[in-house]
């Protein structure tokens, strides 16, 4: 199930990753996460939009937290139009101060590896002691750039997927589940 009763939304063709199936696997990330973290006052980065929910349940099921655990953001986004990524990578909202911290990046998605790898050089360029990455999904078909996922809760096929965060043209980041978007619903706005 995992759609609350309501059924599919009209717009998703079929159900990947249910709210039930999300739940179990963040929280065995999460324990795995904090069992490495352990010590080491880690700040997790959350990259907005799309990785807010994930972060939000990560970060809970870090408890009981490594002792000065904080949690931030960053905004980037690389799609310029569609559901193809541009290439382009542009970091919105600069991250807090990352100097000698070991930061935990936060995905919702690895898609051709872009967006990733610059924020991972743009982390250590900043100073961060370490940069770990975890991603909810990981496209790994799809893949570009060659960047380390240390942590992927899901394999994700080459299909443009919605819910949990991840949105079409601001759109489903509301569902609480993952489901493939039908081809029909796209409409060539942006997405990030
Ligand atoms: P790159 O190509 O830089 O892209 O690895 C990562 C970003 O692309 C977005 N993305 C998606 N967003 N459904 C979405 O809602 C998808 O299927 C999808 N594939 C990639 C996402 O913002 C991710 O951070
Ligand atoms: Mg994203």
């Amino acid at each position: 199930m995992g759609t609350r009763g309501g059924g599919l939304h009209p717009d998703v063709e079929r159900e990947l990753f249910s709210a039930e199936c999300l739940a179990v696997r963040v929280e065995e990330v999460g324990r795995t996460l904090a069992a490495e973290l352990s010590g080491k006052r880690p700040l997790l980065l959350g990259v907005l939009r799309g990785a807010f929910v994930f972060t939000a349940d990560l970060a809970r099921a870090l408890e009981p937290v490594p002792e000065g655990t904080e949690v931030g953001f960053l905004r980037a986004s690389s799609y310029g139009a569609g559901t193809e990524s541009s290439g382009q990578v542009r970091v919105d909202v600069s991250p807090p101060d990352v100097r000698g911290r070991h930061v935990v990046l936060v995905e919702d998605i690895v898609d051709t590896g872009r967006t990733l790898a610059v924020l991972v050089a743009r982390l250590r360029a900043e100073g961060a002691e370490s940069v770990t990455t975890c991603t909810l999904l990981d496209k790994a078909a799809r893949r570009v750039v060659d960047v380390r996922v240390d942590h992927s809760c899901f394999a994700c096929p080459d299909e443009f997927v919605v819910g949990y965060g991840l949105d079409f043209d601001e759109r489903y980041r509301t569902l609480p589940y993952i489901g493939v978007l039908k081809p029909a619903a796209y409409s060539g706005l942006s997405s990030d």
